[in-house]
Formats: structure tokens, sequence, C-alpha cells
């Protein structure tokens, strides 16, 4: 394994630019990798980008399919969640990025990992985790935590400066006034203005989709079939349309969600290092599917396993965030989720209107729904006097406990 090599996720903007033009003068032969997760980017126009700074080859990888199957509807069957409101977007794609990231090392015998995320934030965290399970005998580079390049970059000015000097095309994006991270699961607008939690987002910030304020009248309604916890189907009920692959069947949530301004969240999270930070999030797809198969489980699921799933859901959400998506835990709290989902199968209708994915209807033929039972039929095997000694035993501790 050679050392002197380095794989470096590259993302064509100015950090990535500069990073690799950094790393070709302090003596590394650089391979740029650049990760399609479903960012709308140009990535004929990175890749050559990458070359005019020095990269000697260039890697696009597609990793879209791959990332919806194997990461968002693994978060989704878990019903993944941070804080309450924050569906992983981001944190999801880290892993799947880090795993590409080793396979191409491997490839081209490099020895050294490189990325471009700050030292303040979850991304290094979460790229890094993932290369020392994946990688183990991988060196890590990663310039926002080291000396050198902090003495010479102390801020923007010093790299604009930098990529001026070595011809550096400095991209336009630089101008807008907040970060953007995007993928096919969301986009995420932080910093710059938004870093003020009182002040509210503008809502021409979005780079795509309705605003909820400014949705249509009518609502679309849509049926979406799981199996095993996974969408499988999306039919449009009024039109008798269907999609159904999992790119496709994707691509139509998303645009459902975004003509509606569905899954748009405003929050302050923690984040791994401890400092509180502001975040506006814009998942449609991810949306309505975490709600129509998190309905489908109250259908299909045992009480107590739903029961169960519902904090591992918080813990699972949490190792997500912190990136340990490959770590012991997340393989054992993942093995009995996929357990649990053999019986998510069915179908969830959906109205989606103004902001909103609401859930309107679920069937299953492995539904755990009795209607005799929960009709209180006594003939459907539910005697009400039963509940009688029930409750008394139940309650036995309580009488006990109160009369000291
Ligand atoms: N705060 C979110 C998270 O940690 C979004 C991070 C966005 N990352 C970025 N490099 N812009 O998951």
């Amino acid at each position: 394994m050679d050392y002197n090599k380095v794989v470096l996720a590259y993302s064509g903007g100015l950090d990535t630019s500069v990073i690799l033009r950094w790393l070709i003068d302090k003596g590394y032969d650089v391979i740029a990798y650049i990760a399609d997760v479903g960012q709308h980017d140009d990535f004929d126009q990175i890749a050559e980008k990458a070359r005019a700074c020095g990269a000697s080859k260039v890697y696009v990888s597609d990793l879209k399919e791959e990332f919806l199957t194997d990461y968002v509807y693994e978060a989704i069957a878990a019903n993944a969640v941070y804080e309450n409101v924050y569906l992983l977007g981001t944190a999801v794609a880290r892993p799947i990025i880090a795993k590409e990231h080793v396979r191409i090392a491997r490839e081209e015998g490099a020895g050294v990992l490189c990325h471009g995320a700050t030292g303040k934030g979850n991304d290094q965290a979460r790229f890094e985790l993932a290369y020392m399970t994946l990688m183990p005998e991988a060196e890590i580079l990663s310039p926002w935590k080291d000396p050198e390049w902090l003495a010479e970059f102390k801020g923007r000015k010093d790299m604009i400066a930098y990529a001026e000097k070595c011809e550096i095309p400095i991209p336009v994006s630089l101008r807008k006034p907040f970060s953007i991270d995007e993928n096919l699961l969301h986009t995420s607008y932080e910093a710059g203005v938004l870093e003020d939690p009182g002040r509210p987002y503008d809502k021409d910030m979005f780079k795509k989709g309705t605003h909820p304020f400014d949705a249509p009248d009518e609502p679309d309604l849509i049926r979406i079939h799981f199996k095993g916890g996974a969408p499988v189907k999306v039919e449009d009920i009024e039109a008798g349309t269907s999609v159904e692959g999992p790119l496709a069947l994707f691509d139509h949530l998303n645009e459902l969600g975004l003509k509606h301004g569905v899954g748009i969240v405003d929050m302050v999270e923690n984040r791994l290092m401890g400092m509180k930070s502001r975040g506006v999030y814009v998942t449609p797809g991810g949306t309505i599917l975490f709600n129509a198969h998190r309905d489908l489980e109250s259908l299909t699921l045992d009480k107590e396993v739903q029961h169960y799933k519902e904090w591992m859901s918080i813990e699972i959400g949490r190792l997500i965030y912190n990136g340990l998506w490959f770590s012991p835990e997340f393989d054992f709290l993942m093995q009995s989720v996929r357990h649990s989902q053999k019986a998510v199968n069915g179908h969830v209708d959906l109205a989606i209107y103004k902001g909103a994915a609401h859930v309107i209807g679920r069937h299953s033929d492995s539904s755990r729904y009795d209607n005799g039972i929960a009709s209180m039929d006594e003939h459907g095997g539910y005697d009400q006097t039963d509940a009688k000694g029930f409750i008394r035993i139940f309650g036995l501790r309580l009488k006990a406990g109160s009369k000291k």
C-alpha cells in the first residue's frame, strides 16, 4: 500500500479544490473521488475541475440506487429520527460515501484517505469512524484539523488567494449566505444568516419546491405499497398510474413532496461535538415514506415489538447521527429491525396536502387488526367480564402502595 497516494473526497467546491492542490504541493499523488448521491451537480464539470487542479485520476461513483435501498430504506425501516424531527438526510449519506471511498483506495492501493469536512461538524466523525471500521490500516488526512493547514488558511480569504495563485476556478456558490448539502433524501441549509436561531429563514432560500404557504389547494392522493418494510410501488389513486423501482419511486415521492411543500424542518440540534446548531432541512419524499411506513407498522406489528421499536428508533437515530453506522451496536439493533420488517407488508393511502403527508387509510393481508375483538363482540373471543379480574390484578400493587 502506498502512503504517498491519497484518495480525496472531492465536491468541486472551493475547500476541496484548494485541498487537492495543497496535497499535490505536499508531494502526494492525488486521486479525486466524487460521490453521486443525487445532488444536482454537473459531474463532468466537477471531474474536469479535479483534473485541472492536478488530480492524477478521477472517479465519479453513482451511488444513488444503493443509497436508497441499503441506507435510506434501512433508516426508514428503523423509523430512525434524531431529536424528534430530523430524518438524518446528511447523516445517512455519509456511510455510503465513506464505503465507496475505501473501495477506491483499496483498488488503487492508496494508503491515505482525505476529506474536507470541518473540525466543528458531525461529518468529520461520520467519515472517519467509517474509515476506521472499514479500513483500519489507512491513514486519515483531515486538513481542517491539521495544524499546518490551519496555519496557512485562516479563513476564506487565504483560500481564495491560494486558488487564484493556482488558477483554481472559484465557484459562484461561494456567494450564497449559507451552506447547503444535498442528496436524494434531503437538502440541508445551515450556517451564515441561519446562525441566528431567532431569525426566520427566507422561503426563497430553497433550491427547489414549493413552500407550504404557496402550496396547491388540491391534495394528491397516493397509495404506497410495502414489502418487508420497504416501498415497492406508488400509485396515484385518482389517475390510476403507478411507479416502481427504487429510483423512479423515490423521485416520484420527492416530486410530490416538493410540489406540496412536505418535509420542511427548522430546528436547533445538538451536534456530536456538543454545540447547538440551527439547521433547516427539506426531506420531501423521505417524510412521506416515513409516515406511511410507521403507519403500516401499527397495523402489522405485535404491540410489544412495536413499542420496543419506538425506543430503538431513538437509539438508532443517535447512532446514525453520531457516525456509528458501521459499528457492532448498529448491526446488533438493525438485525432485530430487519427481523421485525418481515411482517410489514401491505399498503398505506395518503393525502399529500399543504406541507403534510396525512395517512387516510391502510391495508395488509397480514394485518393484526381483529375487527371481532376491537368491536367488543363476545363472539369475537373477547368477554368483557374477563377485564374485571385483569384490572384487579394489574392494579394490585397500586392499592397496596396507597394503604401506607
Ligand atoms: N447538521 C446536519 C447533520 O449533521 C446537516 C449537516 C450538513 N452538512 C454539510 N456539510 N453541510 O446531519
